[in-house]
């Protein structure tokens, strides 16, 4: 079973990925991001469907020239079938399901959320978590409280009823004038700023459901009347904004999975997902897992957000059931964890 070799590709969102593992160890992963992008304050659809076709080859062929193989030796081919944005998955799929026919070997649908999830399980001679764990799945798209059980059960027990936790890092980065993705760019900021000086309401909302769209507004007002007294508060206190954006937000967070602890007994904690990435929540979530005794999981940066590493981890773990998938099946913008 070492033997397998799985070519994985990613084009669900902005960031066009190829990677090759063996086994459950990743021996290349490319990634071209699309600068295109920037200068509109989020993704373009269209222009990210066309930058993916542009890059497609190249990547590709670099995965599997830096993984030191031949085409030849590959066992199968995992792609990513959603949920993204059609027009970008599309080129993904297509490409993934001609290279398989061309080469006779078969072909593997992956859910881009699981993904984020299993990303755990690529082998970095690190701790994995054990089922049933929870994970928390952060990024640009989604919010999500996962219960895992094995690799191919997963139950959403909360999610976002509005905005995403990245938009709400994306558009607060936006209002303070930063440019596309703004999380990253808060993260920096917030390192150097007291996350004491301002507070934001937070949203009372119940179980383990989130919302975001409340913060972004109270956080644009904020902006707005601060501005009106001095015209230049955001360059005199960036800093400052950026710590109390991400203190709250890791605030709102902490306590939905303490909460999700509490409510299903299990103390194995995974985060995933782009937003997992911001060292605010890494350290939070390292902290209350120390405090009240569990284990936590967060994954190494290169796997947070979105890549296709992890897309080959979920390929190898269907490969070895040999879950495979049809020529037929298409692309589909709004996957489920139901629908595998
Ligand atoms: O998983 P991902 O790459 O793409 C989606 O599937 O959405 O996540 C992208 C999101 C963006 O909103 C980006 O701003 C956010 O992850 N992000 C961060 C950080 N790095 C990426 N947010 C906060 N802090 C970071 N360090
Ligand atoms: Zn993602």
């Amino acid at each position: 079973m070492e033997d397998t070799c799985i070519l994985a590709i990613e084009s669900s969102c902005d960031d066009t990925s190829a990677s090759v593992l063996c086994g459950d160890k990743v021996l290349s992963n490319v990634i071209a991001s699309q600068a295109v992008h920037q200068r509109y304050g989020g993704v373009v659809p269209e222009l990210a469907s066309r930058a993916h076709l542009q890059n497609i080859v190249p990547v590709v062929s670099e995965a599997i020239a830096k993984a030191g193989i031949r085409k030849t030796d590959l066992s199968a081919i995992a792609f990513t079938r959603g949920p993204g944005l059609m027009g970008s998955l599309l080129v993904g799929t297509s490409f993934a399901k001609s290279l398989a026919m061309g080469l006779g070997i078969p072909l593997i649908e992956v859910n881009h959320m699981q993904a984020h999830i299993l990303a755990h399980f690529i082998d970095e001679g690190q701790r994995k978590p054990s089922f049933p764990f929870l994970a928390m799945t952060i990024s640009g798209g989604h919010t999500q409280i996962v219960k895992v059980n094995s690799y191919f059960s997963m139950e959403v027990l909360g999610e976002t009823l509005d905005d995403a936790v990245g938009e709400a890092f994306d558009k607060t980065a936006k209002i303070l004038g930063l440019p596309y993705p703004g999380g990253p760019l808060i993260d920096k900021y917030a390192r150097e700023g007291n996350a004491k000086a301002f507070t934001f309401n937070k949203p009372n909302i119940e179980g383990l459901n989130f919302s975001f769209s409340g913060l972004k507004t109270g956080i644009l007002y904020f902006i707005q009347k601060q501005t009106a007294i001095n015209p230049n508060f955001v360059q005199e206190n960036l800093a400052d904004i950026c710590a109390s954006v991400q203190q709250t937000i890791v605030d709102i967070l902490m306590k939905k999975v303490l909460k999700a602890v509490k409510q299903t007994g299990i103390k194995e904690v995974a985060i995933g997902g782009g937003v997992s990435a911001n060292s605010g929540i890494r350290a939070a979530l390292t902290a209350l897992g120390e405090k009240c005794g569990w284990h936590t999981y967060i994954p190494k940066f290169e796997y947070c957000t979105d890549n296709a590493a992890m897309i080959g981890i979920v390929g190898y773990y269907k490969y070895k059931e040999e879950q495979f998938t049809d020529v037929q099946t298409v692309a589909d913008p709004r996957l489920s964890f139901s629908a595998k």
